[in-house]
């Protein structure tokens, strides 16, 4: 890959239709629509960072994501990475199809799909850590992940370790949470006893709470 849309020094010049997703916060990128190779191809793109202080994170952040996607290589729940150019784009596999959040009636086939799909993600030692409906595209009936930038994949020896444990637990929460909001389906006394967290998860999360609430009265 190595063909990418005009770069003003500011914006890459593409037009609102190519436009997936305008980079609005820090560190996001902008999305968009393109050909690579003559191939449908979505490139996230952080040149905007270039020469800033934050360009070695926005590299970073690419790197990893490239990485992850080269590990899932041939699978059919994650797109195919084309390639990275200059370290701050990435460019992958255009997936046709709409994304869980805009979906009309999701079946629970698909949910079926994605449980086992999330399953086997997380048998390689992967977990997503954003899985959310704007981050899952329903092609052809098969449920595809995007957006792994925040994904992580814990060393064999760490996979059993607790913080492993919570951000599979916290996967399978936000996807129960999807099925449940789109299907109506209740997760099963089973999987909450699963997914229900354990004390030390829950203290630390009210005292992130209390003290976030505390700043936030400062402010
Ligand atoms: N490979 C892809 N195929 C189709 N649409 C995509 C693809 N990658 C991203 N998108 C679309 O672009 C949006 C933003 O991409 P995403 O990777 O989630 O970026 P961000 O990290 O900014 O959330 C997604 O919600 C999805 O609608
Ligand atoms: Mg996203």
């Amino acid at each position: 890959m190595n063909t990418l849309p005009a770069y003003d020094g500011h914006r890459p010049a593409v037009s609102t239709a190519q436009l997936l997703k305008r980079g609005e916060r820090l560190l996001e990128p902008d999305v968009y629509r393109t050909e690579l190779g003559g191939r449908p191809a979505v490139v996230k793109d952080y040149r905007r960072y270039r020469g800033t202080p934050l360009s070695p994170v926005a590299r970073l952040l690419v790197r990893r994501e490239a990485r992850v996607l080269r590990r899932l290589k041939g699978w059919k729940h994650a797109p195919a990475l084309l390639g990275t150019v200059g370290g701050l784009a990435l460019g992958m596999e255009f997936v046709p199809g709409e994304t869980l959040s805009r979906v009309q009636g999701a079946s629970h086939e698909v949910f079926d799909q994605l449980q086992l799909a999330l399953s086997r993600l997380h048998a390689a030692g992967i977990t997503h850590n954003d899985l959310h409906g704007t981050n899952v595209v329903v092609s052809a009936g098969v449920p595809v992940l995007l957006d792994f930038t925040s994904a992580w994949r814990s060393p064999r020896w760490l996979r059993n370790g607790p913080i492993s444990r919570q951000l599979r637990r916290s996967d399978m929460k936000n996807l129960v949470k999807m099925r449940q909001r789109l299907t109506g389906q209740r997760p099963s006394a089973e999987q909450a006893a699963l997914l229900a967290e354990p004390g030390w998860v829950q203290a630390l999360r009210g005292t992130w709470k209390r003290l976030y609430r505390h700043l936030k009265g400062q402010a």
